[in-house]
């Protein structure tokens, strides 16, 4: 009903990245269906999800990969983050070495991926901030450091969830 013009969709690619069990998935169907399982399985490969969203009076098709963070699956997500317009980098906040990671992938991205993929550091489980072991002001400073967007979530409250994926657009250059 918000969209009259079909022909301004801009399509968007967007990759999840980081470590097992850090909520990537959990993060994508807070985000397309509303849902959360605190018994979601562990992706197999990647999965493909699509949402269709309105940001400042234009409409964006997100086509959104969602990797699988297990070692053994590391060599299929470059053709992932190949050509991606963003990369959500996702670590738990409970477990520092999930942060080293997100370190290794923004490595990673900037020799192996495209200049033009911007990249946004999620900080997931906030709800879980009595166990937190990675500071705010680390990861923000982190963030600002290599130029990307840096927010907390939590895909079981659904805090900050659409929040981060709404400002997705405003980053793409
Ligand atoms: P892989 O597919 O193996 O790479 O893992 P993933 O990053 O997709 O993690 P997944 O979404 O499967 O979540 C792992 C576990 O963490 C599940 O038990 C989720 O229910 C739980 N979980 C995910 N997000 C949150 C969150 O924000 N808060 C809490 N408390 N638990 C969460
Ligand atoms: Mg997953």
């Amino acid at each position: 009903s918000q969209l009259h013009d079909v022909s301004s969709i801009h399509d968007c690619k967007i990759v999840l990245l980081g470590d097992s069990g850090v909520g990537k998935s959990s993060l994508v169907l807070r985000f397309v269906n509303n849902t959360f399982s605190p018994w979601q399985e562990s992706t197999i490969g990647a999965s493909f999800l699509t949402k269709t969203i309105v940001v400042d009076d234009m409409a964006y098709k997100y086509q959104i990969w969602d990797t699988a963070g297990q070692e053994k699956y590391h060599t299929l997500i470059p053709m992932y983050y190949r050509d991606a317009s963003a990369a959500i980098i996702v670590y738990d906040i409970t477990k520092p070495e999930t942060f080293d990671a997100v370190k290794a992938w923004v490595k990673e991205l900037r020799t192996m991926g495209s200049p033009d993929t911007v990249v946004a550091i999620a900080g997931n489980k906030c709800d879980l901030a009595e166990n937190r072991a990675v500071a705010v002001e680390s990861a923000q400073a982190y963030a600002d450091e290599i130029g990307a967007l840096f927010i907390e979530t939590s895909a079981k409250t659904a805090e900050n969830v659409p929040e981060m994926f709404r400002r997705i657009p405003a980053m793409l250059p």
